[in-house]
């Protein structure tokens, strides 16, 4: 099977690591790279609604001389005359040289890839993972932090149906001494897979609490996530969570001078706009440096498929 990315634990610490160092080298010397794919697609197959992944996924292609091609919702592709997945990846893999996937049902993606004989990226599949998200959030806490060890490590909101959490969770747990602080409603937890998996393999200590303000002291690193109404049964339930956390200037009065807030964006109420012109706020730094990692990703897939 031709190497894909579909999982964050797809990739080793050392590999995630040369694409951070990949990245940086394209900041730092973009004209290297601007021609790198010159002559390769990549087919961008959204089943479901995308502004900045898809565009980023895009840009990142364009700016390394490639071209674009695919759909933007599933209305507008065969999967409304009934077509499958599978079926989907096989006929993609004779037009375009990469998958980039996004699609409501867990799983999708690597059914694609199994079935796909071109690297397949998921972009997100329903509730699960968000991978390429992580690369982002990870180039962002590099570039913050200068690494990962030691950390401490506040999720907020939407904890359990926020596939951006999962997703940085796994990928944080490999590194050495983190402390992960996990701030939600009780109905929005964190679910147990993730916490049973490789979180209690490294045995990482964590701290449940439905109180932002009690964890703020000690977090170096506060993830803010919206509460993902689409995947919500009902609407009642939406509007009695959505706001739940709502971080303002005032609640970040005992919070670090060296915090970083991210949020993977899109953002609805869950951190006031008097907060963005905080030093400390790096959610749109978050959205650059996501570009340049599925640069370095498309780069790196490529190249293992033999295509580069
Ligand atoms: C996230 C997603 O799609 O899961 N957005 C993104 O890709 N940046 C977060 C979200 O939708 O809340």
């Amino acid at each position: 099977m031709t190497r894909s990315m579909i999982d964050i634990l797809d990739f080793t610490t050392e590999e995630l690591q040369e694409l951070i160092d990949t990245a940086n080298d394209i900041i730092a010397n973009p004209e290297f790279y601007c021609e790198r794919c010159r002559g390769k697609k990549l087919a961008t197959l959204f089943f479901e609604p995308s502004t900045r992944t898809r565009l980023s996924f895009e840009a990142a292609m364009y700016e390394l001389g490639g071209n674009v091609i695919g759909f933007s919702e599933a209305q507008s592709s065969s999967a409304s005359k009934g077509e499958s997945v599978a079926d989907t990846a096989k006929v993609i893999s004779c037009y375009a040289d990469i998958i980039a996937m996004r699609h409501p049902k867990e799983g999708a993606p690597l059914v694609a890839a199994m079935n796909a004989s071109i690297p397949v990226i998921n972009a997100g599949d329903g509730g699960h993972n968000h991978p390429t998200q992580t690369l982002a959030d990870l180039l962002t806490i590099y570039r913050e932090k200068g690494g990962f060890d030691g950390l401490s490590v506040g999720f907020c909101g939407d904890l359990k149906f926020g596939r951006t959490v999962h997703s940085l969770i796994n990928a944080l747990s490999r590194y050495e001494g983190l402390k992960f602080f996990f701030i939600s409603p009780e109905e929005l937890k964190v679910p147990s897979y993730v916490k049973k998996g490789i979180l209690a393999e490294r045995s990482i200590p964590y701290v449940q609490t439905t109180d932002l303000e009690s964890a703020m002291p000690e977090l170096d690193i506060l993830y803010m996530t919206r509460v993902q109404r689409e995947r919500f049964f009902n609407e009642e339930d939406y509007l009695r969570l959505k706001d739940s956390y709502i971080l303002t200037p005032e609640k970040l009065k005992n919070a670090k001078e060296s915090l970083s807030i991210m949020h993977p964006l899109p953002r609805v109420n869950e951190i006031s706009v008097a907060i963005d012109e905080d030093p400390r706020a790096c959610y749109f730094k978050q959205v650059l440096y996501g570009k340049y990692m599925r640069m370095a990703l498309i780069l790196k897939l490529l190249k293992e498929a033999g295509t580069l």
